[in-house]
């Protein structure tokens, strides 16, 4: 199995990152923390155990999703083509065969069978919230950034080109700043399945706190890029009060590190930095997890994306994007893979009709948004709001 605790290089094409290392190496790693640097690196491979799933978990998702008609089709190596799904799962015979995703894992879960999730998500969750994600064509963050007169677009998050020159990064910030979104319909779904006790854990890269102001608790939730509640030193991580760094910053100011004049940036994990301690929890959270929902994300940047392959190969992997990615783009695909390929605000909202769901997400969402969308404050200037979040309730 891959480990994590390596420190990971940051590889563009065309841009030497020697700078980056020796950068890293200058600063203050307070003792004891162990740290896991973020990288850009590009995924292609699936550190996948070679061994089939085998066990009984898998079997019996087989035999509850497929049609007599798909499973013939199966067994003669021909591939069903559903003219209205673009769902896709792999099937027992190792052919792409699609299937109905939502509907297979939509009753296992109401099936019982269901009880510890982890959702993987990442910008394609809330651009449905009006925010871009970053690397579709066009639209993407990474594609707009002309203005900032940077070398390439990710320098944006790169720490070394920060050190160098902070302001393009503060510029982006007054507008990446949370507060002028509110979180969408998946939002939501991923808060009803922390109220209805099966959610093991979210690791999110998203930085735009859409998830904690939906209702998500802090214990729930993996911010695995960091986020704006907090701001600490670049170079020696002294921490700096969050609500002044974001006056300095949208005054247009650098704030100052008091201790020893570098640069203070929000806690959001640039290239070439370290994750965030709660990231490692993944080491326990996934081995434990009987269903990965994987959703929004490119699977492009490490460690991140490789935290998929760490769940038991008989676990069952959802992934509800645009496009298929990392290691959904591969045929055959891992037995016990699906996916639904379209809009996630539709293929959630698909799922959560199949379970029932979908009106009491509706009124959680209206009752909670009319509460607190107007009177968000900041997480690093409050306690929190989300008080009613650690209710659950069950769902069987
Ligand atoms: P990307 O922009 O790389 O990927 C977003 C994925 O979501 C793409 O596959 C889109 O097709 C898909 N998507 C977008 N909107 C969708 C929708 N409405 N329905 C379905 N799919 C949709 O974003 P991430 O994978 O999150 O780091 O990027 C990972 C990291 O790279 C980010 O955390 C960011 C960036 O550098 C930071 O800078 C903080």
């Amino acid at each position: 199995m891959k480990t994590y605790t390596n420190k990971l290089k940051c590889v563009f094409p065309g841009v030497t990152m020697s700078k980056a290392k020796s950068s890293r190496d200058r600063r203050i790693n307070p003792a004891g923390v162990t740290r896991v640097t973020r990288s850009s690196i590009i995924t292609t491979q699936d550190s996948q155990r070679t061994k089939p799933a085998d066990s009984g978990l898998v079997d019996d998702l087989s035999l509850m999703s497929v049609s007599e008609q798909q499973a013939l089709l199966a067994r003669e190596g021909k591939s069903y083509q559903s003219p209205s799904t673009k769902s896709v799962l792999s099937s027992a015979s190792g052919s792409s065969v699609p299937r109905e995703a939502l509907g297979t894992i939509g009753r296992l879960m109401k099936l019982g069978r269901v009880r510890n999730i982890v959702v993987v998500a990442g910008a394609g969750i809330s651009t449905a919230s009006g925010i871009p994600d970053f690397r579709t064509p066009g639209t993407g963050l990474y594609a707009n950034l002309a203005k900032y007169d940077i070398p390439y677009p990710e320098a944006i998050f790169n720490i070394d080109y920060f050190s160098d020159n902070p302001h393009p990064f503060f510029s982006l910030a007054k507008e990446l700043y949370p507060g002028h979104h509110r979180p969408n319909y998946v939002h939501y779904f991923i808060r009803m399945l922390h109220q209805k006790g099966l959610l093991l854990r979210m690791y999110t890269q998203n930085i735009d706190g859409l998830e904690k102001l939906c209702g998500i608790p802090d214990d729930k939730l993996v911010e695995a890029h960091g986020s704006f509640a907090t701001a600490a030193c670049h170079l020696c991580y002294t921490p700096y009060p969050a609500e002044e760094a974001k006056q300095a910053i949208m005054n247009g100011n650098v704030p100052i590190c008091t201790f020893c004049a570098g640069a203070v940036k929000p806690n959001v994990v640039f290239f070439g930095e370290d994750l965030p301690e709660k990231y490692f929890q993944h080491a326990e959270d996934f081995p434990k997890a009987d269903l990965l929902m994987i959703m929004g994300t490119s699977l492009k940047i490490e460690p991140f994306a490789s935290l998929i392959n760490t769940v038991k190969s008989t676990v069952p992997r959802l992934l509800l994007n645009r496009d298929a990615v990392g290691p959904f783009e591969r045929r055959p695909l891992r037995r016990g893979d699906y996916m639904e390929l379209g809009d996630l605000s539709d293929s959630v909202r698909k799922l959560a009709e199949i379970l029932g769901w979908h009106t009491e997400i509706q009124d959680l969402m209206n009752s909670h948004e009319n509460g607190v969308c107007c009177s968000y404050t900041d997480p690093s200037s409050s306690s929190g709001e989300n008080s009613d979040s650690s209710e659950t309730d069950s769902m069987h």
